[in-house]
């Protein structure tokens, strides 16, 4: 019989800035996850953890705890190396979809193991299932052929991955103990870990469309996890980028995918290009494939290529028609100046309340509704320009939506000089 231990006595000492042992970790995620510890006393755990902080063996601890939880994949079979990306979210964030085709086009497998959106951010599944037929859902076996015959696949984590991580993030988005780096980074790594990949590129925003507002707190987010990744033997590395602004020029669901398809076609916004072609670099340098053209395989059609094959096998049709908005409302300018400033959170936060994202785990998404931006920080517009559509079944909804874009756009007089925050800002590697 395993050693028992007291919750209160663990929430007593998390309280009072002190240390758990690695066996009192293990019995408190285990019985958590079994019910006898109950919610109210994780929920207390989960505040001390944010107030007081974790060591990094407790952290590591803690990531072990929830693996070990529940299954974990092996991917030691295929016959080619395995890399992933995991964002840590953002709003017009579309990056995993020109990315997994582009990286995949190398000869190596991307496993990309996806969530659905909740709040203003976007979840990668949502916009693929804009693509009539395409299916979420895979077996473990449908994953491993996939991986083997196309290169990649985009689906849903297996509820059997790391199950406590997804009763102590539901526990944590009810009880404002979200922003804890100790805890993010341990539910992001326990996922990561137990889905098997050998490789791991994390993009971690900053700015106010993400979770972590400043970079330096990013920074503190990566190194976390990097320290994690690179102590379970995964080769990671992680770069800081700009989530002030949305990326590209699209939020919602459809336009995303529509986005995606002119960056495989060799075209695109220069933000989504340049962040697919610097998280696309880095994926491969990790898995051993050095120096790789990652543009020549947009531009060449490879990337696409693979996409096609990739939308097939998970039974959509690459051709179909994406679905179209009933109804749509301009916004234009109502002055002459210079666009300074687009707030990712309330252009996410608008997006969502046109029907693109969904407020409870079990509400569809529309995948018509949304956002197309016309312009993009630094853009000079004159008065009656158009700035922004907006896209909706229902014309109702608009009037809450443009309420979320009260002020969420900044201008300055004509001929102003704007700078613009770096998109990527930095890296953090295990050996840094
Ligand atoms: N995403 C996760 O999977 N976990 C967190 O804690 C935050 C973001």
């Amino acid at each position: 019989m395993p050693q028992e231990f007291d919750a209160v006595d663990l929430i007593r000492r998390k309280r009072d800035g002190g240390e758990l042992t690695t066996p009192e970790i293990d019995w408190l995620v285990a019985r958590y996850t079994d019910g006898y510890v109950g919610d109210e006393q994780m929920a207390a755990m989960a505040m001390a953890i944010l107030l007081n902080g974790m060591r990094r063996r407790e952290i590591h601890d803690l990531t072990q705890a929830m693996i070990a939880s529940g299954e974990r994949m092996d991917f030691s079979a295929l016959s080619k190396p395995t890399t992933d990306k995991h964002s840590t979210g953002g709003v017009g964030d579309k990056i995993t979809l020109p990315l997994m085709p582009l990286v995949a086009s190398f000869g190596v497998a991307v496993p990309q193991l996806s969530g659905r959106g909740l709040g203003h951010t976007g979840g990668t599944l949502d916009k693929l299932e804009s693509i009539v037929g395409w299916r979420a859902e895979l077996s473990n076996d449908e994953i491993m052929r996939q991986l083997e015959d196309v290169g990649g696949v985009i689906c849903a984590a297996g509820a059997g991955l790391a199950p406590a991580d997804k009763k102590l993030y539901a526990l944590r988005d009810i009880t404002g103990t979200v922003e804890a780096i100790p805890l993010i980074a341990s539910s992001i790594m326990s996922k990561k870990i137990a889905e098997g990949t050998g490789a791991l590129v994390l993009d971690v925003k900053y700015g106010s469309g993400s979770f972590m507002g400043d970079i330096e707190r990013s920074r503190e987010l990566a190194r976390t996890m990097v320290d994690l990744g690179t102590d379970a033997g995964v080769n990671v590395s992680a770069l800081l980028t700009a989530m002030d602004s949305p990326l590209g020029l699209t939020i919602g669901n459809a336009n995303e995918v529509r986005e995606s398809l002119e960056v495989l076609a060799g075209g695109g916004p220069a933000d989504v290009v340049q962040l697919t072609v610097a998280l696309a670099r880095e994926m491969l340098e990790l898995a051993g494939v050095h120096d790789a053209d990652v543009e020549a395989h947009l531009r060449g059609g490879q990337a696409m290529d693979v996409w096609r094959r990739f939308v097939e096998a998970q039974g959509g049709d690459p051709d179909a028609a994406l679905p179209t908005p009933r109804e749509s409302l301009e916004v234009r300018a109502e002055a002459d100046g210079v666009l300074t400033r687009q707030d990712a959170y309330r252009f996410g936060l608008a997006a969502w309340r046109l029907g693109a994202g969904r407020a409870r785990a079990q509400d569809p998404v529309v995948h018509s509704a949304g956002i197309d931006l016309a312009v993009k920080p630094g853009d000079e517009v004159r008065r009656g320009d158009l700035l922004w559509t907006l896209h909706a079944e229902d014309a109702a909804r608009f009037d809450r939506a443009l309420e979320a874009l009260d002020g969420a756009a900044e201008f300055a007089a004509p001929g102003t000089a704007v700078e613009l925050p770096p998109l990527v800002a930095g890296r953090v590697g295990a050996d840094d």
